[in-house]
């Protein structure tokens, strides 16, 4: 179903990401060990990555670090999530447990795949390394997708995992695996990977990236327009264009709304509907405050208008009463950007999606 809110597994189900499926697949057969999947919150990225899985007949493992959070982002956390996909894929790729049970710290139980993270011995790397040697003698490619690959930055630390060093060692000496890295926000994620900083192991490293754009008006009008018909529910081109006009290709808006329509039938919902995206967004904007209040009134001052340097700078300070330095300033739209809530266009900062902009002016 077109309209279906969770992110879209199977192709017939995904509505024109022909072109990026087919750029993964090229990627996956002669490119980089990493290829990057970037794009805004809410573009599609997870629904392209998990058809793309689905169709390629490779083993992988998919990951969504965001899951982290649940265990602290501790090594536990991260060995019980490949744990878990290593049993799924050692349902269908029943020979990968033959390949896993030699390493240290590794217990298999029928398809049941433990890790024991206590073992000093069990490494990340080790196990890429058993992947390699078995896509090397199945003639296949290991895939590792890690969606929202930015948080896995809070690994490192003190006994914990530091991914970007992993990476740096299965792109120099692991040929048969490709890691896939999915991520909303982008700056972060360029941050934690650091091809650009010398700093980095990953420095110097070339990557693939496919960016998920928005949809233009006319692929939204017909997007909209094929949801409906699947779900034989009748809608004005009016009101279909009206909602474009408000979401903006966003896909995620638009599944949200099409869903939304479908389940109430009533034809005066489009305000209700759109209410109720801005307060998903301002949910997710008010956790920004935690960080540092002065993200909710920059936030608000730029949706209101006041969107350069100098005029965010001034607004702010008007309504806190207090001097921002220069620095802090400039740190927080930093972040804001990196987090792709912003995007800073000639001079000026601008949301990049019209949802986020509508809630900031109720923030
Ligand atoms: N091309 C598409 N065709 C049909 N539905 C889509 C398409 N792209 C996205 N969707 C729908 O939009 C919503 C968001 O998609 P998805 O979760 O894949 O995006 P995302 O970029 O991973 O979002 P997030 O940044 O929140 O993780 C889901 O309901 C999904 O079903
Ligand atoms: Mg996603």
């Amino acid at each position: 179903m077109l309209f279906d809110p969770r992110p879209k597994e199977c192709r017939a189900e995904l509505f024109n990401r022909e072109k990026e499926l087919k750029v993964l697949s090229r990627y996956m057969v002669s490119g980089s060990p990493i290829i990057l999947c970037l794009g805004i919150r809410r573009v599609g990225k997870t629904s392209v990555l998990k058809v793309f899985l689905s169709e390629s007949n490779r083993p992988y493992i998919y990951v969504d670090a965001r899951r982290l959070s649940e265990f602290g982002y501790s090594k536990q956390g991260f060995y019980r999530l490949l744990s878990e996909e290593f049993t799924r894929i050692g349902g269908r790729f029943a020979l990968i447990t033959e390949y896993l049970k030699n390493i240290k710290g590794v217990s298999i139980a029928g398809y049941g795949v433990e890790f024991n993270w206590k073992n000093r011995e069990l490494s990340f790397s080790s196990i890429l390394t058993k992947m390699n040697e078995y896509a090397e003698d199945g003639k296949t490619t290991f895939i590792v997708a890690i969606d929202e690959a930015q948080d896995l930055r809070f690994l490192r630390g003190y006994r914990r995992i530091d991914l970007a060093q992993i990476l740096a060692y299965s792109y120099d000496n692991l040929k048969r695996v490709k890691f896939i890295l999915a991520g909303s926000e982008v700056g972060l994620l360029y941050k934690f990977l650091g091809f650009n900083s010398p700093a980095s192991p990953l420095y110097g490293r070339v990557r693939d990236e496919v960016v998920i754009e928005r949809f233009n008006r006319e692929k939204s009008v017909k997007f909209l327009e094929a949801g409906f018909k699947e779900a034989n529910v009748k809608v004005s081109k009016n009101i279909i264009e009206n909602v474009v006009e408000v979401l903006d290709g966003i896909p995620g808006w638009l599944t949200y709304f099409g869903y939304k329509f479908i389940q109430s039938r009533r034809l005066n919902m489009l305000d209700q509907i759109i209410r109720e995206a801005e307060n998903i967004a301002l949910n997710e904007l008010r956790k920004l405050r935690t960080f540092s209040p002065l993200y909710i009134h920059i936030l608000r001052a730029v949706s209101l208008g006041f969107n350069r340097w100098s005029t965010i700078r001034k607004t702010v300070e008007a309504w806190t009463g207090r001097h921002v330095p220069s620095k802090t300033l400039y740190s927080l739209l930093n972040n804001l950007v990196d987090m792709s809530i912003l995007a800073k266009v000639n001079g000026k900062y601008v949301f990049l999606d019209p949802i986020y902009r509508r809630a900031s002016k109720t923030l």
